[in-house]
């Protein structure tokens, strides 16, 4: 796939099924996460990956937040299926230093980069993904549940799959360049 192609035609699925990226696939995806812009070469980020049990655990896991949080049971269910969309989930964490000298929101968006690059990635070995987030990223228990420290910061859960069969590509948003640019002249 050419690189223009990717950048300028990917898209997100929600819906993703088995096969997951094979392993050498998913080695590729993560480099290229690695290959993110990173100031100071602070590596400021954590991959935690979870494929079959560990995506039963990942659901363990939201169930409990989701019972300690007191929530109904209806949304105890949906958090305990949630990781089930997906037969990958790479959850990617900021462990941003406060007392590095690049600034936390800089390592934050170096490692908001690295989601971007491995999206890419698998897009381009013809896998689908999605970024999620929601609650569960900015949860105390749930970083505890992942031997995360407390100043760790969940960036996204990165959900990869292949696409279901049926799933038509899109309509990608129109974006006119005059609502974002401006030319400082
Ligand atoms: C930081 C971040 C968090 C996101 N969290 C969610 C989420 O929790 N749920 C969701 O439906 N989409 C979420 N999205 C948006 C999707 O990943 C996706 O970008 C959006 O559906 C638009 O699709 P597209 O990538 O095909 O344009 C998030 C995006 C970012 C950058």
């Amino acid at each position: 796939m050419q690189a223009l192609d990717l950048l300028l035609n990917r898209y997100s699925s929600s819906r993703l099924q088995a096969p997951a990226p094979k392993a050498d696939e998913l080695e590729t995806i993560l480099k290229a996460g690695l290959r993110a812009p990173d100031h100071g070469n602070l590596t400021p980020w954590k991959f935690i990956i979870s494929q079959d049990v560990g995506i039963e655990k990942l659901s363990q896991i939201f169930e409990a937040a989701a019972q300690d949080a007191n929530e109904s049971e209806e949304d105890q269910q949906r958090a305990k299926l949630a990781p089930f969309r997906a037969p990958l989930i790479i959850t990617v964490v900021s462990t941003a230093d406060a007392n590095a000298k690049i600034p936390v929101i800089e390592q934050n968006i170096s490692t908001g980069c690295t989601v971007h690059a491995m999206e890419m990635a698998a897009y381009s070995l013809g896998y689908g993904s999605m970024w999620r987030t929601g609650k569960w990223a900015y949860n105390s228990f749930i970083n505890s549940a992942l031997n995360l420290k407390e100043s760790d910061q969940i960036i996204g859960f990165l959900y990869i799959g292949s696409r279901l069969p049926r799933e038509r590509k899109p309509d990608l948003p129109h974006r006119p360049l005059e609502n974002y640019v401006e030319y400082l002249d």
